[in-house]
């Protein structure tokens, strides 16, 4: 989604925060050996990727090598119930239907809708009911049957598996009391990333709900609504519990069927990355992407479910998962009626026990190899950090159970690597590391983001000559950032999001972006499957 205003000034707290964050060299010793300006770097002798210069065009750039076709776009009709795909594709989740990975559902997140394009709003006039319900359509999520054949992926019109969940869907909430009342939240909300768990359902994360349906403060005891953004709230029309969103929802991919996890907190969640600990439980790592938020950790009480559980928070000073637990600390009960209302305002209780804030912390991926947890810092205007870094924890004996962990930056964004403000992050089979970057649409292509040119995808080797090297292998089309990154089964398709072309689209007449039909189209959202014989020489080698 799109990021806020950020300084137009380098940072100087960088190095300070490098320093802090810089008990490991990793990248970045490397990046003292490197050249002033990396985004020269063209090629790497032991990779079979070749890096792109940044662009500026209206265009999906890919490596050489690689190639793209267009799997799922905006509106495109998904069943005989007339569903359509919604607008926004962010997270993709890949569940194989059969053995050999060649057909598969894809649940693809619908982050936030543009009045505009979606509900056919224009400027200056008043929004309808019926533009709002049309805009409630096109949020949520998508499951969709795809299949793999002579020519590529395609969707499998009509299926049974394909379906919507959308701001009308109603889904339980998983939680000890009702909420504001209810049991169930109507719709899921600012779907950003998400994850896949053990047992093969989908988690989606909720994140900028509040642009939405407003947002609540507790001042004093006291609730007080906040407003949403004035240009996507739907507050006007519709009155729904900022209380109900904000968590993250799992869906079983093949009946659809939702419920909201309370017990994984309330926050801005990017993303909810899941790994087994040694006795089967499930950890769950979840980022709050918003400047000076917090980094947190669930560990399920039960194998195969993340409906009761502990919830914890980083604290990087101490190297300590610090615990939310209301029923043993009296400063979260003398705050909290009780553990439900702890979980609904959990950015105050991981304050009151002593987080760390963070630089806008978005996904978290684990490393295959390692078991190290990296974690995308997009960037920080309270810090000055405009172009972000990926951190690397690393959890005490490799046991996802423990609360102790140590901790390095892995690598920086800037001149000097190539990239700025790092957000989706994914691994491939061999554990290389592909990283999105989010620039938003009001600093890119200024000072001093101007050399990075349009929002990209990058891939780092995590071993050999070229480890911690970020190379671009993509640029987006104008207004767009890449998100979602999701590999099949086989590794040799890259299913990728690309969100917002020609952001905002402030002039209907002349489009800013055409993508991805060219001429004078209008520019529509889409999935693009990437494939390609530089791909499979990467897998198989
Ligand atoms: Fe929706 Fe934090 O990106
Ligand atoms: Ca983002
Ligand atoms: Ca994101
Ligand atoms: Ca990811």
């Amino acid at each position: 989604m799109k990021s806020p205003l950020l300084p137009l000034a380098m940072n100087s707290n960088r190095r300070e925060f490098l320093q802090f964050m810089g008990r490991s060299v990793g990248a970045i010793a490397l990046l003292s050996q490197m050249p002033a300006c990396a985004t020269g770097i063209r090629s790497r002798a032991d990779l079979p990727l070749t890096a792109i210069v940044p662009s500026s065009e209206d265009a999906l750039t890919l490596s050489p090598g690689l190639k793209y076709k267009v799997l799922l776009t905006w509106n495109q009709k998904l069943n005989q119930k007339g569903e359509r795909f919604g607008y926004n594709n962010d997270f993709i989740a890949f569940v194989p239907l059969d053995s050999k990975g060649s057909e598969a559902i894809l649940w693809v997140n619908h982050e936030y809708h543009d009045p505009i394009t979606v509900g056919g709003w224009r400027p200056g006039q008043p929004r309808t009911l019926k533009q709002i319900n049309k805009e409630r359509k096109s949020v949520g999520g998508s499951l969709v049957h795809v299949k793999k054949t002579e020519n590529g992926w395609s969707l499998v019109q009509n299926s049974k598996y394909n379906r919507r969940l959308d701001g009308f869907t109603k889904i339980p909430l998983i939680s000890e009391e009702p909420i504001r009342g209810t049991r169930a939240a109507v719709g899921t909300l600012g779907n950003c990333a998400g994850g896949v768990t053990p047992w093969g359902t989908i988690l989606t994360a909720e994140e900028n709900y509040f642009n939405f349906v407003g947002d609540v403060e507790f001042k004093d005891g006291k609730r007080e609504q906040v407003p949403g953004d004035t240009y996507l709230t739907w507050e006007n029309f519709v009155k729904l519990p900022p209380e109900h969103y904000g968590w993250v929802v799992e869906v079983e991919p093949k009946s659809g069927k939702a419920k909201k996890l309370t017990a994984l907190g309330r926050f801005s969640h990017e993303c909810a990355t899941t790994v087994l600990a040694r006795d089967g439980r499930t950890v769950v790592y979840s980022a709050d992407d918003a400047d000076q938020e917090h980094l947190y950790k669930f560990i399920s009480d039960k194998p195969g479910s993340l409906e009761k559980g502990e919830l914890f928070v980083a604290n990087l000073e101490q190297g300590r998962w610090l615990p939310l637990n209301w029923h043993s600390d009296n400063r979260l009960k003398s705050a909290f009626k009780s553990p439900t209302e702890m979980l609904v305002r959990t950015r105050e209780a991981a304050k009151i026990v002593g987080a760390t804030p963070l630089n806008r912390p978005e996904d978290v991926e684990i490393d295959p190899k390692t078991g190290d947890i990296f974690i995308s810092l997009t960037n920080s205007k309270i810090k000055n950090d405009a172009f972000g870094s990926i951190l690397r924890i690393s959890e005490n004996k490799s046991d996802y159970l423990s609360l102790d962990f140590s901790l390095a930056t892995f690598v920086a964004g800037g001149p000097e690597t190539g990239f700025a403000c790092p957000d989706n992050l994914v691994f491939d089979k061999k554990g290389n590391l592909w990283m999105t970057t989010d620039m938003s649409g009001s600093v890119m292509h200024k000072p001093p983001f101007s050399e990075f040119k349009n929002n990209g995808l990058f891939f780092i080797a995590l071993e050999g000559p070229s480890a911690g090297i970020p190379i671009q292998v993509a640029s987006a089309p104008w207004g767009a950032e890449l998100t979602g990154p999701c590999f099949s089964s086989d590794g040799r398709t890259l299913f990728l999001s690309v969100q917002h072309p020609g952001e905002k689209n402030p002039d209907l007449d002349n489009p800013r972006s055409h993508w991805p039909d060219g001429g004078n189209s209008q520019p529509r959202p889409s999935v693009v499957a990437i494939s390609g014989p530089a791909l499979d020489q990467l897998i198989q080698s």
